[in-house]
């Protein structure tokens, strides 16, 4: 596998305020580095992980992920020339600003800003907004997305050229059709692929360690009157007890405990699902149960 994980996410937004209140509000990331036209929220050893920059359009400027070494990036930059796409070395100021020794910038198929880059600043002491516990990240990354384009079968060969393995195939209504949720490591899936009729950025994930801290932060948002987008629920595939809200950068942010880990990478065995939930998650992409799935 080239990409070893979700790295950071860089996103815009037009008042910085608003990242600040819910990122340290709701998510309880820590928030370092505030200037007039950015700040940065740490979750976890990682200098940042969400890079926030002020902008006239609320939206996501950039992935990052993370290939682990300078052999992983050779072997990525051999992939996008085999695919004939271009790449360029991020500029010494753009390393330095991520915090990472180099990354090499490109779109993937779904026009989505990616940098692949190793060697991230860590070793960084996280001092959670609110009281609460830790993410789960490490070896798991910092996450996962969602990604929709209408170049489907483009971004899927591109990821998958990059070492993602399908875990499964979900049918989601709001769709029409079949997502596919891919691991890169042992995290469930660090990336969802949907065919859709405009690149989007449908969703991050954030892994918090306690149900408890779940919870709480469903609290808040309740009682805040924040724009809950999906409610409670339990995915079928990951497991993940989770709800979701928008985020000032207009898409959704997942906050749910309690995610599978693939123990053996090998021995993984590919599913389909016809719904993504278990229970609850109403509203968004959760299809609607028929009357017959609550009988016997
Ligand atoms: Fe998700």
């Amino acid at each position: 596998m080239i990409i070893k994980g979700l790295g950071y996410l860089g996103v815009t937004v037009a008042e910085l305020a608003e990242w600040e209140s819910y990122g340290a509000g709701l998510v309880g990331a820590q928030i370092i580095d505030k200037t007039d036209d950015q700040l940065k929220l740490r979750i976890d050893d990682h200098y940042s992980r969400i890079n926030v920059h002020k902008a006239d359009q609320p939206g996501i400027a950039y992935i990052g992920w993370d290939v682990g070494s300078e052999p992983a990036l050779q072997q990525a930059i051999e992939v996008i020339e085999g695919l004939g796409m271009s790449w360029r070395d991020g500029t010494q100021e753009e390393c330095q600003a991520r915090k990472v020794l180099r990354m090499v910038k490109l779109q993937d198929p779904g026009e989505n800003e990616i940098e692949l880059h190793y060697g991230a600043s860590i070793g960084h002491q996280f001092k959670p907004s609110r009281d609460m516990g830790e993410f789960v990240t490490g070896e798991l990354g910092m996450g996962h997305v969602l990604l929709l384009t209408p170049n489907f079968d483009a971004i899927m060969e591109f990821y998958s050229r990059m070492g993602f393995r399908l875990s499964e195939s979900i049918y989601m209504d709001a769709l029409q059709g079949h997502a596919h949720f891919l691991h890169c490591n042992h995290r469930q899936h660090s990336l969802a692929l949907g065919a859709a009729p405009h690149n989007v950025l449908g969703h991050l994930m954030l892994e918090i360690k306690s149900m408890i801290d779940v919870g709480k932060a469903y609290d808040i948002a309740m009682y805040e009157e924040m724009k809950i987008t999906m409610t409670m629920g339990q995915h079928v595939n990951d497991k993940v007890v989770s709800f979701y809200t928008m985020s000032p950068s207009g898409f959704d942010l997942e906050l749910g405990a309690g995610g599978l880990v693939i123990e053996d990478l090998d021995s993984w065995s590919v599913g389909q699902y016809e719904d993504i939930s278990y229970w609850g998650h109403h509203g968004g992409l959760r299809n609607r149960p028929s009357p017959e799935q609550f009988s016997n």
